[in-house]
């Protein structure tokens, strides 16, 4: 079925200047950007999109990161959307990452890992309500 996921392009990828060649290995693999924007979170921002993280070690460093800079939030959409976005994008750790996935190809380290892509129809709904209204989405 026809799905949308929710994606950023994470601090280290923006300061970079990866968001054309990132998008391009989105588009490359069938997806399209139906909404995107370029914005800087503030920390309350990060915190509530990252909440189900916030037992783990590393929460304080992510939202850290997460504020640093800049970041695109976009709104892909396709065909199995969701699991197709986590293939293109690779293991969450770069040095899993299968060639010619965004995190092999870009990625710096488990954290400063380029991209983010929601992991679940529900977490899709969720992000993409969090960051977008219906009106800046089109399809
Ligand atoms: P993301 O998909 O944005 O959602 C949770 C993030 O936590 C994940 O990407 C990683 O970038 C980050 N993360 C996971 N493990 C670690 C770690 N050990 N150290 C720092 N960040 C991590």
């Amino acid at each position: 079925a026809v799905e949308r996921t929710f994606s950023i392009i994470k601090p280290d990828a923006t300061r970079r200047n990866l968001t054309g060649k990132i998008n391009a290995v989105i588009e490359g693999a069938g997806l399209r950007i139906v909404a995107q924007k370029r914005v800087r979170w503030t920390r309350a921002q990060a915190e509530k999109f990252y909440e189900e993280h916030k037992a783990r070690p590393f929460y304080g460093e992510l939202v850290d990161f997460m504020t640093s800079g800049p970041i695109v939030l976009q709104v892909l959409e396709g065909e199995n959307a969701i699991a197709k976005y986590r293939e293109v994008m690779g293991a969450t750790d770069p040095k899993e990452a299968a060639e010619g996935t965004v995190r092999k190809l870009f990625a710096e380290s488990k954290g400063s890992n380029s991209t983010h892509g929601s992991d679940s129809p529900a977490a899709a709904d969720r992000e993409i309500a969090l960051n977008f209204r219906l009106d800046e989405i089109v399809g």
